[in-house]
């Protein structure tokens, strides 16, 4: 049986930390608050001069260093981000150029935070149906473009980064399964209402800003992700035991929680970054997934359970071993 492995992980984080008691001074909340409600300390925040696609291709050659794998060697990019450089072309795109690719197909892929497990779950089609030896999977963001930073409600919560990795074919255990899902139905409980396809009657009066209803949001994402993890174990015929980490997406340190307690893992076994990153939405999964990594908590042979919920709502994840 040919499974999906993961070769090489890589991330990028800009270097520019913004504290909490930094954003307390452009807006009116404290370190305390946004500490006891979200888990978050700090996030990085891009430079004037820094993309999308700078961050995405940083995080790329540090996965494809890791991989050992080169530029020519990729047959497929998939970049997941709802804050493209370009409406178009897509980050993808412009990777294949900057990494030095043959014209190998590449795309970007939009279901926000979930974005990265999305991509991840179609690039393990792409190599079960053969074909495909060497695929790149990115998440990037620049989301702190998208906040309205006179929202106190929002503006907190996130922050740019990029993360990747390099799959390929393996006999060996990879990806088990992954569980998607979507329901459009929430869509005003988290979007950026206005985009470049809006009719032009549609939100006159709003901008691109991401809008969010948090304590509704919270309570679906906790309710989602809790019976997601079951279908997850059941679809992958795996027992919660033999999960080494959970490496969740890192939005709300209580969220995470939630979702360890309903798997029974103590939160030793669960990768957190959140107090660092906050949440970077597409990108926070491979990120946290590097950070597991490259610190020598996630050793080969480990058990992982991937999971993220975002706008939409999407939400989905896998099981795999490393
Ligand atoms: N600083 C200080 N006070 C703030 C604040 C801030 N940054 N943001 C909101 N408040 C205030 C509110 O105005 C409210 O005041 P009031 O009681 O006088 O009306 C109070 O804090 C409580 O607000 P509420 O929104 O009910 O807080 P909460 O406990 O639900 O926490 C979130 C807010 C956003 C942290 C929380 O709902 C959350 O994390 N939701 C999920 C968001 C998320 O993860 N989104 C991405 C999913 S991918």
């Amino acid at each position: 049986m040919t499974y999906t492995k993961i070769l090489g992980t890589g991330s990028y984080l800009p270097k520019r930390i913004v504290t909490n008691d930094e954003l307390s001074e452009r807006m009116e909340t404290t370190d305390e608050w946004i500490r006891a409600r979200t888990g978050i300390e700090q996030r990085h925040m891009a430079a004037p001069n820094e993309s999308s696609v700078d961050m995405a291709e940083q995080a790329a050659r540090r996965a494809m260093e890791s991989a050992g794998v080169t530029g020519e060697e990729l047959d497929l990019i998939i970049c997941a981000t709802s804050t493209p450089e370009h409406l178009f072309p897509s980050n993808a795109t412009q990777l294949q150029a900057r990494l030095g690719c043959r014209t190998i197909p590449a795309f970007d892929m939009q279901a926000v935070c979930s974005g990265f497990v999305y991509a991840l779950s179609t690039a393990d089609k792409f190599i079960k149906c053969g074909g495909y030896q060497r695929i790149l999977v990115l998440g990037a963001e620049l989301f702190t473009n998208a906040l309205n930073w006179e929202d106190r409600t929002t503006a907190i919560l996130f922050g740019d980064g990029a993360g990747a990795v390099v799959v390929g074919p393996s006999e060996e255990p990879g990806i088990y399964g992954s569980v998607l899902h979507s329901d459009g139905g929430y869509k005003e409980l988290l979007w950026a209402p206005q985009g470049p396809g809006s009719s032009a009657e549609d939100y006159p009066n709003r901008g691109r800003f991401i809008e969010m209803q948090g304590r509704d949001v919270f309570k679906v994402a906790v309710r989602s992700l809790s019976s997601l993890v079951g279908e997850l174990l059941e679809h992958c015929d795996f027992d919660a035991a033999d999960i080494d980490y959970l490496v969740p997406h890192q939005a709300n340190l209580r969220i995470i929680s939630a979702t360890a307690e309903h798997l029974n893992l103590p939160m030793e076994k669960v990768i957190v970054t959140v107090n660092k990153h906050a949440n970077t939405s597409a990108a926070s999964v491979p990120l946290a997934l590097d950070h597991g990594v490259r610190s020598g908590q996630i050793q080969r042979g480990h058990n992982l359970l991937l999971e993220a919920f975002g706008g939409g709502f999407t939400w989905g994840g896998c099981i795999l071993t490393y």
